[in-house]
């Protein structure tokens, strides 16, 4: 089925949504091959044909601005989307805009406008400095002289990798090496960045960097962002919004909070004591409550209904003298585990 023809007077009040999914289907075909030269000799024959179907009728929107997480376990269908978002792959179908355009068409006032930097894929050339890719890049898409220079100057000096401009590709750390992948990729200012685990392998504090000067690039200059990440804290600190998706389907289009209250009914309270409690006095203060085991012997956890909260921290406060208590939203980690439920423990999460 081809491409349906993507209408920009369907939207409504006018504006152009940054990225626009109908109904998106994309399926592989791969061939099957039985083992050993037997199976090669068959295979000559008859080849059979099989059908994946990576993406199984997706739609959202999102509007110019946005920053949006993508999140879903291994296999889910996320490369595949951004890649059809990108134009690298038609799509089986449905319809796909970005920017009111048709990605796969990949014409270059397209092209211009986006960029894409996969974790796990790099665009630098690895035996020279990552300048020069900079310059072949100031050639592919025309950038004049005086823009090169400033926006070379703005993003290294956000990455914090000036001086790292002239050192060999393959001599940089990981996480260096991603701060250059992005400002290859940002050098054409694009207003939409798709982003495949931007931050994977990388150390704590390249992976705050990375996230900060997505931070910024987004207020600055409002860049619109789609980006997958197996790191909640990725999702935390930059994603309003986040879709998830499982089995080429998404399954909540939301913020967030409201997915982690949604999905998880209880909260997470946790008291310290100036000295020990006895057991009974606490399972009575938790009043039904799960107790979770804790190293400390002054500190109990208590994961409590959302409704009981504030009756079980008012009566563990009586049970003893408090040093301390604490109210807290579960681990994403947990949430995100519990919407894709038990198929996704056997895959991992990412
Ligand atoms: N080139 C391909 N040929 C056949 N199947 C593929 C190909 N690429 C991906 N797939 C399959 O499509 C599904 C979605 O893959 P992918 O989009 O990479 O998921 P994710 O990025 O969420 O991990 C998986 O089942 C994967 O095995
Ligand atoms: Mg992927």
């Amino acid at each position: 089925m081809p491409e349906t023809e993507y209408d920009p007077t369907h939207v409504e009040g006018g504006r152009a949504p940054a990225v626009d999914v109908v109904d998106l289907v994309k399926t592989y075909e791969y061939h099957h091959k039985e083992p050993g030269l037997r199976g090669s000799l068959s295979n000559l024959f008859r080849r059979r044909t099989l059908e994946r179907r990576a993406v199984d009728g997706i739609s959202f929107r999102i509007e110019p601005g946005e920053v949006v997480g993508f999140l879903g376990p291994n296999g889910a269908g996320k490369t595949t989307t951004l890649k059809v978002l990108c134009g690298l792959l038609y799509p089986t179908s449905g319809s796909v805009s970005v920017l009111g355009r048709v990605p796969s068409r990949r014409e270059p006032g397209y092209l211009r406008r986006i960029a894409l930097v996969m974790g796990q894929k790099s665009m630098l050339w690895w035996d020279i400095p990552a300048m020069e890719t900079l310059l072949l890049h100031r050639e592919m898409y025309r950038i004049p002289e005086r823009d090169f220079r400033s926006t070379v100057d703005e993003l290294s000096g956000m990455l914090g990798v000036d001086d790292l401009l002239r050192v060999q590709v393959r001599k940089l750390s990981l996480g260096e090496r991603m701060k250059m992948e992005l400002l290859a990729a940002l050098l054409h200012r694009p207003d939409v960045l798709f982003l495949d685990e931007p931050t994977i392998g990388l150390d704590v504090v390249s992976q705050q960097r990375v996230r900060e000067f997505l931070r910024d690039l987004n207020r600055e200059r409002g860049t619109t962002i789609l980006l997958t990440s197996h790191y909640m804290a990725d999702i935390e600190q930059l994603c309003p919004r986040v879709l998830v998706i499982d089995r080429g389907r998404i399954g909540y289009d939301g913020s967030l909070a409201s997915l982690v209250v949604k999905t998880a009914p209880h909260k997470l309270l946790t008291a310290v004591f100036t000295e020990p409690v006895p057991e009974a006095d606490l399972v009575a203060a938790a009043g039904g409550a799960a107790l979770r085991p804790c190293d400390d012997p002054l500190k109990v956890e208590v994961s409590v209904p959302r409704e009981q909260v504030a009756d079980v921290a008012a009566r563990l406060l009586r049970v003893g003298r408090v040093a301390d208590v604490g109210i807290e939203e579960p681990p994403v980690e947990e949430v995100i585990r519990a919407v894709f439920g038990a198929a996704a423990d056997e895959r991992t999460l990412s």
